[in-house]
C-alpha cells in the first residue's frame, strides 16, 4: 500500500528549446530552503543537461543502469529479489547534495528500449519522490512523454513557450494531448519566456492563443546567454538577475501558496 501522498510535483514542459531547463534550474534555485526537506529533481530528458545548469556531475543515469540490470539480475544471490537489486540500483543513481536529490533518466546505452526507462521514471514518481515534499521535473522536447504516459499525476504542468503564437499554439497541444491521454494533472499553467522589453505589450496574444492559463513571463536575460556561453552553472547566477527574479516571484506568489495547500 502506498502511503498517504504529500508530495507536491512539477513538470516543466514545452518545445525543444522554450527554456524548460533553464526554467527548472531556476525553480530549483528559488524553491530550495522554502520547503521542509530536500528537493527531488530529475532530469527526464535522454539529452540529460540539467545537471550542468545545476553544476553538479553525474556519474550514473537510469539508462547506464540498464546494462547492470540485464547482466545482473539472473545471477543474484538467493537473498536478493530482481526487485530489490533494481531498487539499489536506483538508489545508487542518486546524487545527493544539501538542498536537493537529483536523478538523470538518460537514454538505454545501445540500441535499447525506452520501456525500461519510463517503467523506472514511473516507479520512483510511485514510491521514491513519496520521500521528498516536492519533485521538480525537467522533461524532453515534444510531446513525448506524454504519449508514453510516464508523466503521470502531476500536481503542476507548467508549459513553457517563446513569445511567438506557434509557440503558444504548440503550448495548446501539450495541453489538448494531455487532457486526451487522461493524464491525470491538477493544474496546467503557462510560462511565457524569452520576452525582450518590445515585446511585453504583445504578450496577451500569446497567452490568448494558447487557450491556457498564465502564470507569468520571464524576461530575455543576457545574463544567463553569457552564464551558457561561459560554461557557468545557472544555479550559480546572482539574486539580481532579471530572470531568476521572475522566477523567485512567481514562487513566492502563486508556487509556494500551490505547495503548502
Ligand atoms: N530567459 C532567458 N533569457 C535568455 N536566454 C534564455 C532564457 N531562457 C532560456 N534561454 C536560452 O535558450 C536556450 C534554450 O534554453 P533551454 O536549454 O533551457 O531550453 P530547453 O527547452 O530545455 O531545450 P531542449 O528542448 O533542448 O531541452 C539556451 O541557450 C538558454 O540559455
Ligand atoms: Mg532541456
Amino acid at each position: 500500500m502506498e502511503s498517504e501522498k504529500l508530495t507536491f510535483s512539477i513538470a516543466v514542459s514545452g518545445k525543444g528549446g522554450t527554456g524548460k531547463t533553464t526554467i527548472t534550474a531556476l525553480l530549483v534555485r528559488a524553491l530550495i530552503k522554502k520547503v521542509n526537506g530536500p528537493i527531488l529533481v530529475i532530469d527526464a530528458d535522454p539529452n540529460s543537461n540539467l545537471n550542468e545548469a545545476l553544476g553538479i556531475n553525474i556519474n550514473n543515469t537510469i539508462g547506464d543502469l540498464r546494462e547492470s540490470f540485464l547482466k545482473n539480475k539472473d545471477n543474484l544471490p538467493p537473498e536478493q529479489s530482481k526487485e530489490d537489486y533494481l531498487n539499489y540500483l536506483i538508489q545508487s543513481s542518486i546524487i545527493e547534495t544539501d538542498d536537493y536529490d537529483f536523478i538523470a533518466m538518460g537514454r538505454p546505452e545501445g540500441p535499447g528500449c525506452y520501456c525500461f526507462i519510463n517503467n523506472i521514471l514511473r516507479k520512483i514518481l510511485d514510491t521514491i519522490s513519496h520521500h521528498y515534499p516536492l519533485v521538480l521535473i525537467d522533461t524532453e522536447a515534444g510531446l513525448e512523454h506524454f504519449s508514453r504516459r510516464t508523466t503521470r499525476d502531476l500536481d503542476l504542468l507548467l508549459v513553457a513557450t517563446d513569445p511567438t503564437i506557434s509557440g503558444a499554439r504548440t503550448a495548446k497541444r501539450i495541453k489538448e494531448l494531455c487532457k486526451e491521454l487522461h493524464i491525470n494533472i491538477e493544474k496546467t499553467l503557462l510560462i511565457v519566456n524569452r520576452v525582450p522589453p518590445s515585446m511585453k505589450e504583445r504578450i496577451d496574444e500569446v497567452i490568448k492563443a494558447s487557450g491556457m492559463d498564465y502564470l507569468s513571463m520571464i524576461p530575455e536575460d543576457p545574463l544567463i546567454q553569457q552564464f551558457n556561453a561561459e560554461g557557468k552553472p545557472l544555479f550559480d547566477l546572482p539574486s539580481s538577475c532579471i530572470a531568476l527574479k521572475a522566477v523567485d516571484n512567481l514562487v513566492n506568489g502563486l508556487i509556494l501558496q500551490l505547495i503548502t495547500t
